[in-house]
């Protein structure tokens, strides 16, 4: 599954620039039955298959003295995953990341070998590796040197307090629709005004949650109030 980060995308570039390095390590390597069974069925009865404590333990404390870094166990039941976490992630050289499978894992693996419980949404997955390779790809796009520009993962959404403004391309006019023309002005400072009073109106129509206690600078508030109060602020709507 993990050839699609290593083989594609800003991942595999990642990956031949030496910024990322991701080794897969199959718990069935670890089992010491000549079925490999890495699972079995859940004490008190019940629907399912758990992954069994002991070929995850063996493969998690080899883990331990070949690597550094935290172990992530992907669950639904985790903390949802957000760009904070992705920036903190991004800070560390190396992570191990636990992705279940069946039912789950023998919680006793959770107590004694996981740092922290991570979910990529309020749904179930069959697997943990589609939560990882999120996280991976994420936490690769804010590595220096992945992107072509670094500046791009500054103004993405969520990196400050806001989502991300519109963005036009050629042509100029596209099925009788213009690019906004401030866009098209040559004046940065008017540009950037522009950007941000639409990342504002974004956020409050699409994610007013993100504005609740967030930290916006002087500027960001006098466009939100200009914007509340019904003032005209250059937009595209004009
Ligand atoms: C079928 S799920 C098990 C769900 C578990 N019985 C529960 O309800 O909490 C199998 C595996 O998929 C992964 N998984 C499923 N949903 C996930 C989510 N939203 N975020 C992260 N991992 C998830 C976990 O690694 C989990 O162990």
């Amino acid at each position: 599954m993990f050839l699609a980060l290593t083989d594609f995308g800003i991942t595999n570039q990642a990956v031949l620039k030496k910024k990322l390095d991701i080794q897969c390590w199959n718990p069935r390597d670890f089992t010491l039955d000549k079925h490999r069974s890495v699972d079995d069925r859940p004490y008190g009865g019940g629907p399912g298959m758990l992954m069994k404590p002991e070929p995850l333990a063996r493969c998690l404390d080899e883990l331990k003295r070949a690597t550094t870094g935290p172990v992530i166990y992907l669950s639904p039941q985790g903390e949802p995953l957000d760009q904070s976490m992705v920036r903190d992630f991004s800070k560390l050289p190396e992570m191990t990341l636990l992705c279940g499978r069946y039912e789950g894992v023998d919680e006793r693996v959770i107590q004694t070998r996981v740092d922290l419980e991570v979910s990529i949404g309020d749904y179930v997955l069959a697997g943990g590796e589609l939560g990882a390779m999120v996280i991976i790809e994420a936490v690769t796009r804010l590595i220096p040197g992945v992107l072509g520009n670094d500046l791009s993962a500054q103004q993405d959404s969520f990196s400050g307090q806001l989502l991300d403004c519109s963005h036009y391309t050629m042509p100029e006019v596209f099925e009788s629709l213009p690019v906004p023309p401030v866009l098209l002005s040559g004046d940065h400072e008017r540009i950037r005004r522009w950007r941000l009073a639409e990342s504002i109106t974004r956020t409050r129509s699409r994610r007013p949650d993100l504005l609740v206690d967030s930290k916006l600078s002087n500027e960001q508030i006098n466009l939100l109030k200009s914007l509340e109060s019904g003032m005209n602020v250059e937009s595209k709507d004009e």
